[in-house]
């Protein structure tokens, strides 16, 4: 499977940011495009976003509301997201359910809006330092997703899931390798006994302090299927380099299949 290489610029963005999202841009347009890239923007960054990427990215938003439309003075529905040019939505981030006091059932309402209005929605999850210091990471983040996802799984079509330890973001410090593999393989495990076959196509993202320079040894992890990038998705040097990173990953892994002899079946096979 290829990856998801995400941005999320959280609350970052002027129009002259968008020269940023322009080089990405180009890069992925020259880049070997074996992975889909898609960059978070501030709603009020969306309609221009699209129009500057050229459709060499997809662009996406970083909330949505529950409800489609009606009397909600300053929300925006993903039905508005789609409208102006977005593709996918970041629901349940860390940072509105700490500042916002969203609850799971609250994201779970908003991953179904995202479904209903054609929007692809990031739904993220992750412990914080005191359940990994509890030792209880596996089981909260399974609970989270858990209660995180529409009741009409239908609607999760094309989304992902983003695992990002609270602890871990924007703090430069990212778990270790069977830390992740070991959460990645119980999520993957509950997406498939939630939902059968159409949970192994999910893809499950780790987001957390990614830099170009150890995007690599997070992506080699099985069940890793993309990342989700905050700081380093600003710069475009930094995140064509995550791009760069993801591209090599993935031919290697293709060549790898690519090189597993086929094996002869039994009964063409010539004795000696
Ligand atoms: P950082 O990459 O800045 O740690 O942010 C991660 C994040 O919150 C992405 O959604």
């Amino acid at each position: 499977m290829s990856f998801l290489v995400a941005g999320n610029w959280k609350m970052h963005g002027l129009s002259d940011q968008l020269g940023e999202l322009v080089a990405i841009a180009q890069y992925a347009r020259t880049a070997a495009g074996t992975n889909d890239v898609l960059i978070c923007v501030p709603a009020t960054l969306i309609a221009r976003a699209v129009a500057v990427s050229g459709g060499y990215l997809a662009i996406g938003g970083e909330d949505c509301a529950v409800e489609a439309a009606g009397a909600f003075t300053g929300d925006i529905s993903a039905e508005m997201l789609k409208d102006a040019g977005a593709d996918a939505v970041i629901v349940g981030h860390s940072e509105r359910r700490r500042h916002h006091h969203e609850t799971d059932a609250v994201v779970a309402e908003k991953a179904a809006a995202a479904g209903r209005a054609g929007l692809a929605a990031i739904i993220c999850i992750g412990e914080t330092q005191v359940q990994r210091d509890a030792g209880t990471a596996l089981q909260d983040c399974a609970a989270q997703l858990e209660a995180s996802l529409p009741a009409d799984r239908r609607l999760l079509a094309g989304s992902a899931i983003a695992y990002e330890p609270l602890w871990a973001i924007g703090t430069g410090r990212t778990p270790n390798a069977q830390d992740v593999t070991e959460i990645h393989r119980h999520l993957r495990q509950l997406l498939t006994r939630l939902m059968g076959k159409d949970g192994d196509r999910i893809r499950i993202l780790y987001g957390g302090s990614i830099t170009p320079a150890d995007v690599r040894t997070i992506l080699i992890l099985p069940e890793v299927g993309g990342v989700l990038v905050g700081g380093a998705s600003l710069r475009a040097q930094d995140f064509n380099g995550i791009i760069r990173a993801a591209e090599t990953v993935n031919l290697a892994n293709v060549e790898t299949e690519m090189s597993v002899p086929t094996p002869v079946p039994a009964h063409s096979r010539t004795t000696p």
